[in-house]
C-alpha cells in the first residue's frame, strides 16, 4: 500500500487548478442511465471513486469510453445489479438504484452496510422510491426494487440526504405525473445535477431550494455535460495556504458554493481576496480559534470539518467545533493527538486548544476527509509525517501530491 511523506514547515505559494467536483461527477455519470445514446461528461476528475462508478456501470452492461472526456452510453442495460464488492468500496453506489428502477423497472443492489464515519443507513432513499411506487425487499444484504412505472408523489425527506435527494430526483424525472421533495437537499451538486437532467429534457424546478418539483416525463435524450468545481478540495487547499503561513492563488473554483467556510477562515485570520475565476488565499502570524458547526448546505460543510480542526489546533485560543450531520466523524482526532494537538471530544463537539506547534508522526487514514486533514497537519508540523492508508485520500483528491509540490510542499508517494 502507498504511502505519502511530508516533511512539514514549508510555506505554500504558487497557484493551482481545482479538479472537477467528486459529488457532483458521481451523480451526473449515473443519470447517463436515465438515456440512450452518447453522453459526454466534461470535467470529471481522475479519482478512485470515479472509477469505481465507471467499473459499476460497465458491469450494468453500459458502454463507458475514456478520453479527454468522459463518454457514457447505456442503450443497453443487461444486468440490473450493483454487487456488494463495489458497493461495500463507495457507498454513493445506491445512486444506480433509483434511475435503474425508473428506466428497468427493477435493480438489485447491495445495501452499502456502515462506514469509518456512522452508521449512514439508506432509509431515505428507500422509504422515497416506496412512495414513488417501487416495491421494495431487502433480501441477503441487497435492496430489491421494482416498478412497472414509478407514480410522482410528495415526498418529505425527514433528514435532508444529498445522495437520497439526487436518487430521487433521478427516478422522479421518468415517473408518471409530478414529484415534490420536501426538505430536499439544497447543495450546488444538487443544481448541477438538476440542470444535467433539465438538458436531457427533465422537467425539474426548484433545486438548490428545500422543495424540488418534478413532472414526470416519458424518456430523456443524452447530452453533454460539465462537473461544476470541487469546493471540498478548493477548501482544503485554502486551508492549507492558511495553516503553513503561505500565499496561494485558487484557480478554476467557485467561491460562491464556499461562502460560509471563506467567512469562517477570514474570521480566523486568513487573508482570502476574490479573484477572476478564483481566489487568493495568504495565511497570516496569528490564526484565531473560531467555533463551527457543520450543517447541511449552505452551512458549514462536514466534508471540511477535519481539515479545519487541524487549522484550529494550530490557532491561538479554544474552538469548539460541532459535527452536527454524522455521528462518528471524529476519527482523525486521535492521529492529530498523536501530532501533538490538544482536541478533547465531548459528545458530539470536539474542544480543540490550539497549541504552538503540531508534529510529525507516522499516522493512520481513517476516512477520505480525515486524510486531508492529516495531510495539512503534516504541512504545518514540525518535522516528518508519514501517512498510510492513502487510498482513503486517492478516492477524493486528484493528484494531492504533485498539486502541494507544485505549491513548495515537501510531500511524495512511496509506492509499496
Ligand atoms: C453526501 C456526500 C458526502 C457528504 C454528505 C453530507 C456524496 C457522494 N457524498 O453523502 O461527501 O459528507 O453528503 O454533506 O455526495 N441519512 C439517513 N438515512 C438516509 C440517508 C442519510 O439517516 O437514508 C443521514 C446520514 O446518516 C447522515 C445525514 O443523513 O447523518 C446526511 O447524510 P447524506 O446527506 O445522505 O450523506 P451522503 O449523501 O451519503
Amino acid at each position: 500500500m502507498d504511502k505519502i511523506i511530508i516533511k512539514g514547515g514549508k510555506k505554500l505559494k504558487g497557484e493551482i487548478v481545482i479538479s472537477g467536483s467528486k459529488n457532483a461527477a458521481l451523480p451526473i455519470i449515473v443519470s447517463s442511465l436515465l438515456t440512450e445514446g452518447w453522453n459526454t461528461v466534461y470535467n470529471v476528475p481522475d479519482l478512485m471513486d470515479v472509477r469505481t462508478i465507471k467499473r459499476l456501470l460497465v458491469g450494468l452492461g453500459v458502454k463507458v469510453e475514456e478520453g479527454e472526456n468522459l463518454r457514457i452510453n447505456a442503450g443497453s442495460i443487461t444486468n440490473c445489479e450493483a454487487s456488494y464488492d463495489l458497493v461495500k468500496t463507495m457507498r454513493a453506489s445506491i445512486l444506480v438504484l433509483g434511475p435503474l428502477v425508473a428506466r428497468m423497472g427493477r435493480a438489485r443492489v447491495s445495501l452499502p452496510g456502515g462506514c469509518a464515519i456512522g452508521a449512514r443507513p439508506v432509509n431515505l432513499h428507500l422509504k422515497a422510491l416506496q412512495a414513488l411506487g417501487a416495491e421494495i425487499e431487502l433480501r441477503d444484504g441487497y435492496v430489491e426494487a421494482k416498478a412497472s412505472r414509478l407514480k410522482g408523489a410528495k415526498i418529505y425527506f425527514d433528514i435532508s440526504t444529498v445522495t437520497g435527494t439526487e436518487n430521487i430526483m433521478m427516478a422522479a424525472t421518468l415517473a408518471k405525473g409530478t414529484t415534490v421533495l420536501g426538505n430536499a437537499a439544497r447543495e450546488p451538486e444538487i443544481i448541477n445535477l438538476s440542470s444535467v437532467l433539465n438538458d436531457m429534457g427533465a422537467k425539474i424546478t426548484g433545486a438548490g431550494t428545500d422543495v424540488i418539483t418534478i413532472e414526470g416525463v416519458e424518456s430523456l435524450s443524452p447530452v453533454e455535460a460539465r462537473v461544476i468545481p470541487d469546493r471540498v478540495e478548493a477548501g482544503t487547499y485554502m486551508i492549507a495556504a492558511g495553516i503553513t503561513g503561505g500565499d496561494v492563488t485558487i484557480r478554476g473554483c467557485d467561491p460562491r458554493h464556499l461562502d460560509v467556510p471563506i467567512e469562517k477562515l477570514k474570521e480566523a485570520g486568513v487573508k482570502i481576496t476574490p479573484l477572476e475565476g478564483g481566489l487568493r488565499v495568504k495565511g497570516s502570524k496569528g490564526i484565531r480559534s473560531v467555533d463551527i458547526k457543520t450543517l447541511p448546505y449552505p452551512g458549514f460543510p462536514t466534508d471540511l470539518q477535519a481539515q479545519m480542526m487541524v487549522l484550529m489546533s494550530a490557532a491561538e485560543g479554544i474552538s469548539v467545533i460541532t459535527e452536527s450531520v454524522f455521528e462518528n466523524r471524529f476519527m482523525h482526532v486521535n492521529e492529530l493527538i498523536r501530532m501533538g494537538a490538544d482536541i478533547v471530544i465531548e459528545g458530539n463537539s470536539a474542544i480543540v486548544k490550539g497549541v504552538k506547534k503540531l508534529r510529525g508522526a507516522p499516522v493512520m487514514a481513517t476516512d477520505l476527509r480525515a486524510s486531508a486533514s492529516l495531510v495539512l497537519a503534516g504541512l504545518a508540523g514540525e518535522g516528518k509525517t508519514e501517512l498510510s492508508r492513502v487510498y482513503h485520500i486517492d478516492r477524493g483528491y486528484e493528484r494531492i501530491e504533485e498539486k502541494l509540490s507544485s505549491l513548495g510542499a515537501d510531500i511524495r508517494r512511496v509506492r509499496e
